[in-house]
C-alpha cells in the first residue's frame, strides 16, 4: 500500500479571503545579497500583508535562519481566526539544485497531512520550477504492507495533500505530474517484495499500467515458456526458480503513422530477486536489498507508458527481461555453456553475474529483429559501478559521445544524473573463454573494472547499433530517507528517459 500521492493544482491571483482556504502557505527565502530574506513577488507580498508580518519582523523572529534549501520555519500568524500556517522555506541561491532541495524540504514538512498547500515559489528558469514541483511530490512517497499501522491508516484517511502553484507554471505542473506518476509507479514496483513480484506478476502490472492509459498507441506482449526457446540467457537464469518462470515483457509505443519515426529500443534488467544463484551472495546481508534488481525494467516500463501522455514522434519498444535468480535443483551451474539469442555461446563462471545474461538476449533480439535507431539498456548491473561514482550518479557507457553528453545534460537538469564511463578496449581480453565464445564475468584476466568489463560483454550483443548502457546499481536504491527519496527503491531513470525520448521528436 502506498501513501496518497499528492495532487497538483494551479492558482491565478488570489483575494485575501481565499488564502484561508489553504492550510499551509509556503514562501521562499533566498540568501539575498547580505542576509537571508524572504523573496520578492506580488503573491508573496500579498501573503505577508495577509498574515501581517514584514520582512524585517521575520528577520528578528528568526535570527538563526540562513535561507539554506533544507531550512523550514513556521511564522506564527497572530490575530487570525483561520488555521493557515505560513512556512518560510530556504531557497538558497535559488538555482536548480536549491529549487529541488527546497521542494523536498517542503514536501517532507507536509507529508501525510492531507493539507491544502499554496506554494508561492518563483524561479529564474522553467527547469528550476520543474525540478522544484517534482521534488515536492517525490519527497512525500511512502510504501508498506502493514495491516495494523494506525498512523498510516490515519494518513490515508486524510487523503492526498493538494499543492497549488502559480498558474504561470502551468506547463511545468503538467510535465511534473507525468514524471512523478512514472517515478511513484517505479517505486511501487521496486518496493513490492519478490514473493509477490514474480516475472508473471510484472507482466500483469505492465498490462495494468497500459490499460490505465487508455491509449491505442500502447501495446503489451508477453513471451514465456516455449516462446523463449532462443533466449538462452533468460532461460538459464530464470529456470533456476521452480515457481517463478521467466518472462520477456514487450511494451511498445507506436501511434498510427509512426512507422518512419526514430525507433528506440529500451532493454531493462528485470531480476525480481537476485540470490546470486549457486554462486550465492555473501555475506548474506548483501542479498536483502535484491528485490530491487528489477529497477531497470521498472524504469523503462513507466517511461514507455508515459509516452502516451507526451505523444512525441518517436517509436519506443521496451523489452523487460524478467527472471528470478534462485538457488535450486534447476539452477544453472558454474561451468555451464549457454547459447544466447543470436547464437553467441557463453561460459558461465559466476551465477551471480546473471544480469548481463538476460540483457544480452534482449540486446541481440533488438539488434537482429527490431531494427532500432537507438538501443539503450538500463540495469542494476554491478556493485563496481557505485564504487567509483557513489549513489548519486548512474554509470553511462557509450561509443557515441554526443549522445552521452546529451543524456548527461538532461540528467543534471531533470534529476536522474548519469556520468560517462569508458569502454576500455584493452580490457576485452578478460572476456575470453577456452570453451565458448565468451566468458561472462570477465575472469580471464583481472582488470579490477567490473562495471567496464560488464559493459564490454554487453557490447558484444549490440551489433553496429547506436547503443548506451546505464548501470544504475548505485542510484536505484537509497540507504537513507532524505531529500526526494526514502530508503529503498528511488525510481531512478524514468525522468531521464522520458525527457530524452521527448527530445528526439
Ligand atoms: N544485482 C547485482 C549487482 C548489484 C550489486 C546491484 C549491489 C545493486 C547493488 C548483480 O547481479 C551482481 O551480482 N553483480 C556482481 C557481478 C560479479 C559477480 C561479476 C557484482 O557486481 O558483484
Ligand atoms: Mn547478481
Ligand atoms: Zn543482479
Amino acid at each position: 500500500m502506498r501513501l496518497p500521492q499528492p495532487t497538483f493544482h494551479k492558482v491565478g491571483s488570489l483575494k485575501d479571503r481565499e488564502f484561508e482556504e489553504f492550510n499551509v502557505i509556503a514562501i521562499p527565502a533566498t540568501f539575498g545579497t547580505s542576509a537571508p530574506e524572504i523573496s520578492k513577488s506580488p503573491l508573496i507580498d500579498q501573503v505577508l500583508e495577509y498574515c501581517g508580518i514584514t520582512r524585517e519582523e521575520f528577520k528578528k523572529l528568526f535570527p538563526e535562519f540562513q535561507g539554506k534549501p533544507s531550512e523550514v520555519v513556521r511564522i506564527p500568524v497572530a490575530g487570525h481566526k483561520t488555521l493557515v500556517r505560513i512556512l518560510v522555506v530556504g531557497h538558497g541561491d535559488a538555482g536548480r539544485e536549491a529549487s529541488r532541495k527546497a521542494g523536498a524540504a517542503l514536501g517532507r514538512a507536509i507529508k501525510g497531512t492531507g493539507y491544502r498547500v499554496l506554494d508561492t515559489f518563483t524561479f529564474a528558469a522553467k527547469e528550476d520550477a520543474l525540478a522544484h514541483i517534482m521534488a515536492v511530490s517525490l519527497s512525500q512517497y511512502g510504501w508498506n504492507l502493514k495491516s495494523q499501522d494506525l498512523s498510516d491508516k490515519k494518513v490515508r484517511a486524510k487523503g492526498a495533500t493538494q499543492i497549488s502553484f502559480p498558474s504561470q507554471y502551468a506547463n511545468e505542473i503538467t510535465r511534473a505530474s507525468i514524471h512523478v506518476n512514472a517515478v511513484w509507479h517505479t517505486r511501487d514496483l521496486i518496493h513490492t517484495p519478490a514473493n509477490i513480484k514474480t516475472p508473471a506478476w510484472l507482466g500483469e502490472q505492465a498490462k495494468k499500467l497500459v490499460r490505465q492509459r487508455k491509449s491505442s498507441a500502447l501495446t503489451v506482449t508477453i513471451k514465456s515458456g516455449r516462446a523463449l526457446a532462443k533466449f538462452g540467457g533468460l532461460r538459464a537464469v530464470g529456470n533456476s526458480s521452480p515457481t517463478a518462470s521467466p518472462r520477456l515483457i514487450e511494451v511498445s509505443y507506436a501511434p498510427i503513422g509512426s512507422k518512419n519515426w526514430p525507433h528506440v529500443v529500451l532493454v531493462g534488467k528485470g531480476i525480481t530477486f537476485d540470490t546470486g544463484g549457486l554462486s550465492l551472495k555473501r555475506p548474506y546481508d548483501l542479498m536483502i536489498p535484491m528485490k530491487s534488481d528489477m529497477a531497470g525494467a521498472a524504469a523503462i516500463l513507466t517511461a514507455t507508458v508515459a509516452m502516451a501522455e507526451i505523444k512525441p514522434q518517436v517509436r519506443v519498444t521496451a523489452l523487460l527481461m524478467c527472471a528470478e535468480n534462485m538457488i535450486s535443483g534447476t539452477a544453472q551451474r558454474p561451468s555451464d555453456v549457454i547459447t544466447q539469442y543470436g547464437g553467441t555461446t557463453v561460459e558461465i563462471i559466476n551465477t551471480d553475474a546473471e544480469g548481463r545474461l538476460v540483457l544480452a538476449d534482449g540486446l541481440a533480439y533488438a539488434d537482429l529483429e527490431l531494427n532500432p535507431d537507438y538501443l539503450l539498456d538500463v540495469a542494476t548491473l554491478t556493485g563496481s559501478a557505485s564504487l567509483g561514482l557513489g549513489k548519486q550518479y548512474g554509470a553511462m557507457f557509450s561509443r557515441n559521445t554526443s549522445l552521452s553528453a546529451r543524456l548527461h545534460q538532461i540528467g543534471e537538469s531533470i534529476g536522474d544524473r548519469v556520468w560517462p564511463m569508458p569502454l576500455v578496449d584493452d580490457y576485452t581480453s578478460a572476456l575470453a573463454s577456452k570453451v565458448a565464445d565468451l566468458n561472462h564475468d570477465a575472469s580471464a584476466q583481472d582488470f579490477s573494472a567490473g562495471s567496464v568489463t560488464a559493459a564490454l560483454f554487453l557490447e558484444k550483443f549490440v551489433g553496429e547499433r547506436t547503443w548506451v548502457h546505464l548501470d544504475i546499481a548505485g542510484p536505484a536504491r537509497s540507504d537513507s530517507d532524505s531529500g526526494e527519496v526514502i530508503k529503498g527503491g528511488t525510481g531512478f531513470g524514468p525522468r531521464l528517459l522520458i525527457e530524452w525520448l521527448a527530445s528526439l521528436s
